[in-house]
Parts: C-alpha cells; structure tokens; sequence
C-alpha cells in the first residue's frame, strides 16, 4: 500500500510529536514536507526526515501556493493561526490533523467545521485524550453497564504548580489577547472528554473562574521581578532558577526546558533567564488568564457534570469520578477502581499505556491519534476517527457557553451557541 504523505505546518513542539510519530510508523506513512518560519526547528524536520529543498517553505502560505503535493496536512501553528491554513489546505483537497483549540472564537470553530464538511475532507481535531488506553478502558466499563446509567461525573484537572508557571504565567498561553481563555486553550480537552465519556449532549452550563494567584499584589517582599536577582528565590515553590537550572543539572533537556532556550547549558539557561520571558518573576508577568476555573454543566436525561480546573496543585494527573445507578468508577488517569453497588465488591484495573518516553505523550494519546488518523486517511474511512468536525465543534462550544457563564454571571443555554451548527 502507498504510503501516506504528510506536510507539517508549524514544526514546533506539536509539529515535531506528530513528525516524530510518523517516523514510528514508517511503513505507513512519510514527511514530505515542512513550512516553518524558525530556521532551527524547519531545519531539524528536514534533516530527520530528508525532505527535499523543494518542499521545505518558510510559512503555510507559501506552501499553500504550490500544487498540492501530500495527502494529509498537520497544521500546528498557534491558535489564531488555523482557520486560515485550515481553509487553504482543506480547499486544495489536503486531509487536515489540526490542533486544538480549533480556533479562538466561536465563529472560527464553526467556520473550521464548515470547511471540514463543505471539502468533504478526513478532518480531525487533536483532542488526543479520547485515544488513551485509559479512556479506552474506562469506556469500555460503562458501555458495559457496569455502573449502570451515568447519573452524575466530578472532573479535575489539577495543571500543577510549576507547568501552570511555565505556560500559563510566563509563557505563551499566559495572555487572553495572545492565546485564548485557559479554558479553551488547556480545559477543552477536558470538556471534549467530559462529551464523550457522558455519550450525550450538554443543555446548560455555569462557570466561575479568576486569576487569584500569580498577580503583582501577592509579590513577596523582597522579590525581585528576575528570578536570577531575587533575594527570596529560596523561598518561592515558584522560582524560574530552579525550575530551569535543575533540570539542566539532571539532565532532562526535553520539554518544558528546550521551549527557554535551544542553548540546553546552564549558561544558556542563565541567558534565557536574564532576558527572556521565562526568568520573570510569575508575580510580575503580564499574564491575565484564570487560575482557577470551575464549570458545573446539565447534561441530557437529568445527568450532572462539574469540573475544576486549578493550577495551583501538587498531585499530577487528571482525576475523575464517574456516579452510575449501580456502581461508581474513579479514575487517576491512571489506574481505575470500580465499586458495584450489588455485590459490595470493589476492582481494581490497570490502563498503563505500553508507549514510553515522547509516545507516550498525553497518556499514549497522541501517537494513538496520528495512527488513527493515518488510517483514517489510507482507509478513506473517517469513522476511525473519534474527533471530527461535528463533535469537537459541539466540545468547543460548551468551552464558548462556560467562558460567556463567567464573564456573564449567568447560566447559558447551549442552544444559544448551536445557532443551527449542530
Ligand atoms: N493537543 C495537545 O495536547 C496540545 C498540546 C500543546 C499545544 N497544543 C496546541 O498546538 C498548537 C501549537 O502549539 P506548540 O506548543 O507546538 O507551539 P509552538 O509555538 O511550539 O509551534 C507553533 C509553530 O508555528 C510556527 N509558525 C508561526 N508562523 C507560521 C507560519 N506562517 N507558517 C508556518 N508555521 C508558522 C512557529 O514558528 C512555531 O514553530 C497550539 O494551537 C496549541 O494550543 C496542543
């Protein structure tokens, strides 16, 4: 069977796992080629990948221009950045993998989906929880009906203290204006896998949030807003040096460290420090999203879902509890422990996901969703795909109905946001 051929739009942290997933499957699929503005990170695909001169473009426009060349194109720009590569490569016949959010605004997820459709494309959005082990298993549990029917779901998303730091108070996604809300940008997975483990749709959604923390009030005395000059460093859960510096130390160069700096040495991080957004101290960024953000949302058939979205936390990973008429199943994004109701008898399963080191990004997601969708794309068969136009416009819509609850101080209806859409 051909091969399937993949342009990566945006080789930057997310373009590069989906290059680096199809180097692991490479009898199924090639890179052939690569637009990217940043001669590092465009150089470093094509040298993995060996894509000729001829296919290497310093941005999706000019790759856009040329006939089309590759079957699939992954778009993995930032956020304002994809409704318009997703317009030109879907108009030129390209299947599209794209990232999340789809777009910032309501109106560019509809637009995206409707392009989606209107190219009769393979369209996916990266919503890469739904294609772990671990979700396969706990879906897998209650499509048994071993819990019975779902009455009710707690979701948390606890980001973590020095992760929230990096992306959310010094880094790209720390500004509204820049990103989007962290609701969509971080909690859309949430709220998509929230849709799917609950299999209905959602009628109303209510949301309170605020930037509590990370704001120039609650600066310790003393501080300095350079982690490298602080006095009171020692003292700070939240200090850029030993975030960055320890990780030199240890040896782990890969994310979130290589996003400081391609210089991966002590002195190159010290530069990073002194003079890039990263060595700032979080109380004295400019960044204004929330960093704690709670959501209760009413589901189809009486069912309940609230779900909590916390940066300051310690204890990693996603944790779930999902109520059903005869049983209860908690989740660690990990292990799942079931209780049923009728015996008293409790279980405890296993979902470690066999991929380890970058595959095992996202709980195994992303390498699960690329090989879906690459055979989505060899199949011509767009129901290998759990993400499509319709069901991740609908995901991003309850994102949209939450973001209005809490700025509107008011319940939303999402019939509000369908607008004919869905
Ligand atoms: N699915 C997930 O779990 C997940 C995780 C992290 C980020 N994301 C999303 O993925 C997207 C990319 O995030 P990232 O962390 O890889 O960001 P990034 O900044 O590392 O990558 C974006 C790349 O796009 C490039 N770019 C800018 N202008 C361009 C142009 N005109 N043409 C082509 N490329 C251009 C940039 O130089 C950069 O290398 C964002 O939308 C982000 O929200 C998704």
């Amino acid at each position: 069977m051909e091969k399937v051929k993949v342009i990566v739009i945006g080789a930057g942290g997310r373009g590069t796992v989906y290059a680096n997933c199809a180097k692991e499957n490479k009898d199924k699929v090639v890179v052939v080629g690569v637009a990217e503005p940043r001669d590092f990170f465009r150089e470093r695909i094509v040298k993995e990948h060996g894509i000729p001169a001829g296919n290497v473009f310093r941005s999706w426009e000019e790759a856009a221009r040329r006939e089309k060349f590759a079957d699939v194109a992954v778009v993995g720009t930032q956020d304002k950045m994809h409704v318009e590569p997703m317009r030109a490569f879907a108009s030129k016949g390209y299947h599209v993998l794209l990232e999340k959010p789809m777009a910032p605004e309501a109106e560019g997820c509809r637009e995206i989906s409707r392009i989606a459709k209107k190219n009769g494309i393979i369209f996916a959005v990266c919503h890469v929880l739904r294609y772990t082990d671990y979700t396969r298993k706990m879906k897998e549990i209650i499509d048994s009906g071993a819990i019975g029917e779902i009455v009710s779901m707690q979701h948390l998303e606890p980001v973590g203290y020095w992760h929230f730091a990096h992306s959310f108070v010094r880094g790209n996604w720390r500004k509204e204006s820049e990103s989007s809300s962290m609701l969509l940008e971080k909690s859309c997975h949430d709220l998509d896998w929230i849709r799917y483990i609950m299999d209905c749709r959602c009628e109303s959604v209510s949301s309170f949030g605020s930037l509590k923390h990370f704001t120039r009030k609650n600066q310790p005395k003393g501080a300095s807003d350079r982690c490298l000059d602080c006095k009171v460093g020692a003292e700070c859960p939240y200090s850029a040096v030993r975030f960055y510096q320890d990780r030199i130390k240890t040896n782990s160069l890969g994310w979130p460290v290589d996003v400081i700096t391609s210089d991966l040495t002590v002195d190159g991080v010290n530069k990073a420090l002194r003079d890039g957004p990263y060595g700032r101290c979080v109380y004295a960024c400019d960044n204004d999203v929330v960093d704690n953000q709670v959501v209760n949302m009413s589901f189809e058939g009486n069912r309940t879902v609230s779900f909590s979205m916390i940066g300051c936390s310690g204890f990693g990973g996603r944790r779930t509890t999902v109520f059903g008429t005869r049983g209860e199943l908690y989740g660690d994004s990990d292990k799942i422990k079931l209780f049923d109701f009728l015996t008293g008898k409790h279980a405890d399963i296993e979902t470690k996901s066999p991929e380890a080191g970058f595959l095992g990004g996202h709980g195994g997601g992303d390498p699960k969703l690329f090989a879906g969708f690459i055979d989505a794309v060899a199949a011509g068969d767009s129901s290998r795909i759990l993400t499509g136009p319709d069901v991740s416009l609908e995901s991003h819509l309850m994102v949209f109905a939450a973001e209005k609850s809490r700025r509107e101080n008011r319940v939303v209806e999402m019939k509000e946001m369908y607008r004919g859409n869905l």
